[in-house]
């Protein structure tokens, strides 16, 4: 992969026709680093986010230990690539061959689940060839939790409602060696009291369940920042984890988890289009909702965008975009804020598509191929320069919303 100082280097040297991801190993190093650092327990990487072999070698030289797989695929490619990780399978559904390959061939003794179907099947699929059922499981129950702090929900597919959780609890504490509670309070939450909110539903759970619990599982949900969504600072959410954390009816020695997904590598990567055609305040460009921007495309989220030409000298517009496929789909209605005298040919930058962007590419109707290079600039945004924004801003969202 080559190297530049920005994207604008990247567009004098390369004149790209094929949109370019631009990757910021600085960028996810110093993520890496802030949550090993400072959450204030064991922060494993959500692997679905990007799984991009070279971001998580970085993660893994930044000392992220742990690993979230959502898939056997997942499984295979991460212990390919780091063997020594420890890795935890987080998906509530699995199929029974998923879960004897991941714990026979990859080491795997995390699991979670969300059914007592589920919990019979992990059992099954790990019971060895002499009947004897394994002594060493990990195995975390997740718990329905509310998204409505976050902007992504999470809240419908996956968990159990508190209401049934405390048999299940019991069931699931008769096979495993350590036993532990999960949950996710959607992508992006915006305020952490998404986290003491849940960890409040945990508290009933155990209480109702009366269960020795040895871990505690936040999930993802830690928040980057993009236009019109800035949250309060990382340490916020981590301190009042940690407080709510600590009065929980737990064991003595239980452990605090998180799987942080797009805190870790939003601010990876970034994308290079080019302006193949302007219609009035729409920019047709050559990479969309079957690419980088799926995200952009399907929810409407805002990336943050800059034009890299040096000419253009008319205040910013309000820009929709058009992707490069044939169909109507294809459409990312922003608002993209750019210079308005900016048209086909030009090239924009758009940030912060390192979780759930840069990953998301497919080839559909031919498009979606992207060189990658590596750039040494700072990300459009950061939570990790160390610039605490105003210290009231947790209360104003939690009152705003
Ligand atoms: C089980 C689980 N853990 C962690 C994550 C990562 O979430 P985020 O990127 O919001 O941190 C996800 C995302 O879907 C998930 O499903």
């Amino acid at each position: 992969m080559h190297n530049h100082l920005d994207a604008k280097a990247v567009v004098r040297a390369l004149s790209p026709d094929e949109p370019v991801i631009c990757n910021r190993p600085h960028a996810a190093e110093r993520a890496a680093r802030f949550f090993v650092e400072k959450f204030p327990g064991k922060a494993m990487y959500a692997v679905k986010a990007n799984p991009s072999p070279d971001l998580l070698r970085i993660l893994w030289g930044a000392g992220v230990t742990h690993y979230d797989v959502a898939s056997i695929t997942e499984v295979r490619m991460v212990r390919e690539i780091l063997p020594e990780a420890v890795l935890c399978f987080m998906h509530p559904v699995k199929t029974k061959s998923a879960v004897a390959e991941a714990y026979r061939l990859h080491g795997v003794r995390t699991f979670s689940l969300d059914t007592h179907e589920e919990l019979q099947k992990v059992v099954e699929a790990t019971t060895g060839e002499d009947g004897h059922a394994a002594q060493d499981l990990n195995l975390l129950v997740r718990l329905r939790v509310s998204s409505e702090h976050s902007e992504l929900s999470l809240a419908a597919k996956f968990g159990i409602d508190l209401a049934d959780a405390a048999p299940l609890l019991r069931a699931v504490r008769q096979h495993c060696d350590a036993l532990g509670i999960c949950f996710h309070v959607g992508s992006q939450a915006m305020t952490p009291f998404a986290y003491v909110q849940a960890l409040e539903r945990v508290r009933a759970a155990i209480v109702e369940a009366a269960v020795t619990v040895d871990i505690i599982d936040v999930g993802g949900g830690f928040p980057s920042s993009y236009p019109g969504m800035e949250p309060p600072p990382l340490e916020d959410y981590f301190a009042l984890i940690h407080r709510h954390f600590e009065a929980l009816p737990i064991s003595y020695s239980a452990e605090l988890w998180a799987e942080p997904g797009r805190a870790l590598c939003a601010e990876y990567s970034s994308i290079i289009v080019k302006v193949e055609k302007r219609r009035g305040d729409e920019l047709y460009i050559n990479d969309g909702a079957y690419g980088a921007l799926f995200d952009a495309a399907h929810i409407d989220w805002r990336f943050p965008v800059r034009a890299l030409e040096e000419d253009l000298s008319r205040p910013p517009a309000e820009f929709a975009f058009y992707g490069p496929t044939c169909d109507d789909a294809d459409y990312m209605k922003g608002p993209f804020m750019l210079p308005a005298d900016i048209q086909a040919g030009d090239y924009i930058e758009i940030g912060m598509l390192g979780a759930y962007g840069a990953a998301m590419k497919t080839r559909f109707n031919g498009f979606g191929g992207a060189e990658a290079v590596i750039v040494t600039d700072e990300p459009m945004a950061s939570l990790y320069t160390g610039e605490r924004v105003d210290p009231r801003s947790s209360d104003n969202v939690v009152s705003l919303r």
